[in-house]
């Protein structure tokens, strides 16, 4: 029975047993509001039938439309994602031809040293500690202890080691490639090395003039009690 029959039959129900009930009761206002209600009911199912039960696939249907038989499309043959191409191995794989690296994929600035340090503050800090010792607050309430960055076999490691971490994880550590996009890992990294740097500076790595500075530091004059003496290193 197609819709439209059985809205007519649906109408003459409501409306035509309504026209002869109001003749025997006289109820002219009944009436009316059975046939208004209706005709808003016809509307209302007409209104949600359209838009609910539009014609769609879902993934993987068969579709008898097209000739391989399956809803899903192919994508066109050399179609490239856009922002999906990833042929920059050293940038998204951490290795050049296979074998691992130490040098960035781009250069290193204070921006990105920048951008490392806030990266580093949300995603490793809880574990590896905000100098990078292993002795973040996780750990701290039982989690493992990670090895600490100082160690002499972590700052001998490659760079490739490092983004290997970041994106497969290492034993008790979990992955970080989907909280951590590329271009943040080596951020990271940059900023881990930064972090090996301050815990590990060699004097002959400062400029002439400080490491004469530390060699002979000035006489604090009179009165001046050598502030800050016990502090630093
Ligand atoms: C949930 C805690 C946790 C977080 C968060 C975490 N790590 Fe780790 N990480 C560990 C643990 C535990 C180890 C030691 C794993 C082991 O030796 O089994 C480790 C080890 C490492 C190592 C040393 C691997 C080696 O060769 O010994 C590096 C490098 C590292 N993590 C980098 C990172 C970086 C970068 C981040 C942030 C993107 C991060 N981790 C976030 C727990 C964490």
């Amino acid at each position: 029975m197609s819709i439209r029959s059985r809205s007519y039959d649906l109408w003459l129900k409501l409306f035509g047993t309504g026209q002869r009930d109001a003749r025997q009761t006289g109820g002219g206002l009944n009436r009316l509001a059975v046939g208004v209600l209706a005709v808003a009911l016809l509307f209302v199912s007409a209104c949600a039938s359209n838009h609910r039960d539009q014609p769609y696939y879902e993934a993987q249907d068969p579709s008898a439309f097209f000739p391989d038989g399956k809803a899903d499309r192919p994508l066109p043959p050399n179609t490239v994602p856009q922002g999906q191409l990833r042929l920059d191995e050293h940038l998204y794989q951490g290795t050049s031809n296979g074998r691992p690296v130490n040098t960035f994929p781009f250069p290193v600035t204070a921006q990105v040293l920048q951008r490392g340090q806030q990266q580093y503050n949300a995603h490793c800090v809880p574990c590896h500690g905000f100098a990078g010792n292993g002795d973040g607050m996780i750990v701290r309430r039982g989690y493992s202890r990670p090895t600490s960055y100082h160690d002499e076999r972590l700052r001998n490691e490659s760079l490739s080691h490092y983004y290997d971490v970041i994106v497969n994880g290492y034993g008790a550590m979990p992955s970080y490639a989907d909280q951590v996009y590329p271009r943040d890992r080596w951020a990271i990294i940059a900023y881990i090395r930064a972090l090996q740097l301050s815990q590990n500076a060699n004097v002959r790595d400062l400029p002439a003039e400080d490491q004469e500075l530390l060699n002979h530091p000035p006489t604090p004059a009179a009165g001046d009690e050598g502030e800050g003496e016990e502090g630093g290193h």
